[in-house]
């Protein structure tokens, strides 16, 4: 299966387009009804990771104009290696279990350091993370691998002791797709878990400055390929056989762009004409010709605001990484003493 970055929000969809359960089905009911009785209508982006929308997401990373996981692996295999060097961490807690590759990156610098070193996954997606932790028993025998299968948002819970120090991280800028508060309330309960030994590492996509223009940004979710436009009008497939909906994906087209107001891109489905959705049960909501539902936020940073968040979260900064064009940035965190 493709290596999605969301598998924390993904359980409500299920692999290979089966009939959803009741619990999840209904989940996304409520979450569609919800969202689309909003004054901006709007849909849960946890919605876009079913297999297409996985694989369409690992295409999206390979894409010229999508720099930031290649600029995070260049970050990672540049600076954060030879830094993992000096604070030797004993166990790496991977909160969103993320791409195989990069976590990988981190386990041999540890590995390389000690053999006995220690990875937790922590993803709400058991099946997908303890898949991993097999096939990483499997690669670095000596390793020990942890598993927990719980929501990143929620406060942190392991079975026993960490040994210490523990490397946090949350890379793959997927704290750009929460909303602020929900961004405060994690970095919250990762600080809880830490001690002034450990580190936070955290992935996140800068806001257009000097050497990044607001082009380049945007272009990464406008891509000539079009692979950006298909993930977000995929949403829409997966919901229609989530719940029974009737969404009509050729009536809908791919908007993306960035508000410099609230530092975010924004991706839209504008509706190419006033059309109606049916739910099963009998229910309509009408959307009209120009309307947009807007489908998924991608929050941009700078240091001042990593340094806002991560003081916000009782967390101060450590180190801060960032590629000579000002594309991305890893912040790592600490707590004081
Ligand atoms: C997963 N997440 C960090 C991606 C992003 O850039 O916000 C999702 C994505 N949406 C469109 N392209 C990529």
């Amino acid at each position: 299966m493709a290596d999605g970055p969301y598998r924390t929000h993904r359980a409500a969809v299920e692999p290979g387009g089966a009939m959803l359960a009741d619990g999840p089905r209904a989940q996304m009911s409520a979450d569609v009804r919800w969202g689309l009785a909003q004054p901006q209508k709007q849909l849960p982006s946890k919605y876009f990771y079913d297999t297409r929308g996985s694989e369409l997401f690992e295409e999206i990373t390979r894409l010229p104009e999508y720099y930031p996981t290649r600029t995070e692996r260049e970050l990672l295999v540049d600076h954060v290696v030879g830094w993992l060097e000096v604070i030797e961490p004993a166990t790496l807690v991977e909160l969103g279990a993320g791409s195989a590759r990069k976590t990988r990156i981190l386990l041999n610098a540890m590995h390389a350091a000690d053999a006995r070193a220690c990875y937790v996954p922590v993803d709400v997606a058991g099946d997908f993370i303890q898949a991993t932790a097999g096939e990483l028993r499997a690669e670095y025998p000596s390793l020990e691998v942890h598993p927990v299968v719980q929501d990143i948002a929620d406060p942190l819970q392991f079975a026993a002791d960490l040994r210490r120090p523990v490397l946090f991280a949350l890379i793959g800028s997927t704290i750009g797709n929460f909303e602020q508060d929900a961004a405060v309330d994690m970095l919250a309960n990762v600080r809880r878990a830490m001690s002034t030994e450990d580190r936070f590492l955290l992935g996140a996509d800068l806001r257009p400055g000097r050497g990044k223009s607001r082009e380049r940004l945007t272009a990464a979710y406008n891509d000539f390929a079009g692979v950006t436009a298909e993930f977000n009008l995929n949403i829409l497939t997966v919901i229609n056989r989530g719940i029974g909906t009737d969404f009509d994906p050729d009536c809908f087209s791919h908007r993306a762009f960035y508000d410099a107001d609230q530092g975010r891109i924004e991706m839209h489905l504008v509706s190419c004409s006033e059309q109606e959705v049916h739910f099963p049960g009998g229910d309509v909501v009408r959307i009209g010709e120009g309307e947009t539902i807007r489908t998924e936020i991608s929050c941009k940073y700078d240091l001042r605001s990593i340094e806002a968040l991560f003081g916000a979260a009782g967390m101060s900064m450590d180190r801060w990484f960032q590629d000579q064009e000002g594309l991305y940035a890893l912040a790592v965190g600490r707590v004081e003493p």
